[in-house]
């Protein structure tokens, strides 16, 4: 199985900001926070009418994954509200939000909702205890947090009904369809799309205990190392 990279270009034509992690530097402890309610945003004559009780789990949805915390939920807003913004047809997207099991969900669940009052989505408790021992501190320290590793176990997470999901990072900003890059044809060998980096400085990516590990950085030897970055995936 491999991973396509014909995204690119379409991440060209849709121009998705990533704020990248800048934002670990802003974040302050947060109680809750308040977002204004989003404008009602309406399908186009053209879009599919979907029978709203189906639409979390209809082939002919849009569903969207993304992960949702206190820390970074002004983030995960304004990707929402710039996923419906641009959409032709919003009504006929359906939100997936991985939440870590220790999330206050009601909390999350009545900030979204207050925003986008007509949005279809659900939670989905991610119990990270599997993944926390797995994780060694890297160069980023938000990339510790175990939630950042939730997209990994979307199969599970989601329902089997949703047969195509794309993932989006919460620091990110749509600027046109969403539609367009869930149309990408992925093929009969994939199994996701994502964007794929072959010239980036792999030292800084690991910390200096990694390197002096033979065993770990031998991975590296004699290859041309690339990797995907897992912000955005059409899965
Ligand atoms: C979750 O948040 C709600 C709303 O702020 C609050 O009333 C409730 O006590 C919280 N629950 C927990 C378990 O913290």
């Amino acid at each position: 199985m491999k991973v396509i990279c014909a995204m690119a270009h379409l991440l060209h034509r849709l121009v998705i900001f990533t704020i990248l992690m800048t934002m670990a530097a802003t974040v302050t402890p947060i109680t809750q926070q308040h977002f204004k309610e989003a404008s009602t945003f309406y399908n186009s004559p053209a879009c599919l009418s979907i029978s709203e009780p189906y639409i979390l789990c209809s082939h002919q949805a849009l569903h969207v994954a993304m992960t949702v915390d206190k820390a970074y939920i002004r983030g995960s807003m304004a990707a929402i509200l710039s996923v419906l913004q641009h959409s032709s047809c919003p009504h006929n997207i359906a939100f997936h939000f991985l939440i870590s099991a220790t999330a206050n969900a009601s909390l999350l669940r009545a900030t979204i909702s207050s925003s986008f009052p007509y949005l279809y989505f659900r939670l989905y408790p991610f119990d990270h205890s599997s993944v926390a021992p797995l994780i060694s501190t890297s160069i980023r320290s938000a990339l510790d947090c175990p939630l950042n590793y939730a997209r990994i176990y979307l199969a599970s997470l989601l329902p089997s009904c949703i047969r195509r999901v794309l993932y989006l990072d919460s620091d990110l900003i749509l600027v046109d369809d969403i539609a367009e890059l869930a149309a990408i044809q992925l093929g009969d060998n994939s199994v996701l799309a994502a964007t794929e980096y072959c010239s980036a400085n792999f030292v800084s990516y690991f910390t200096p205990t990694f390197w002096s590990n033979p065993c770990l950085s031998l991975t590296f030897a004699n290859r041309k190392a690339c990797y995907f970055n897992t912000g955005v995936m059409v899965i």
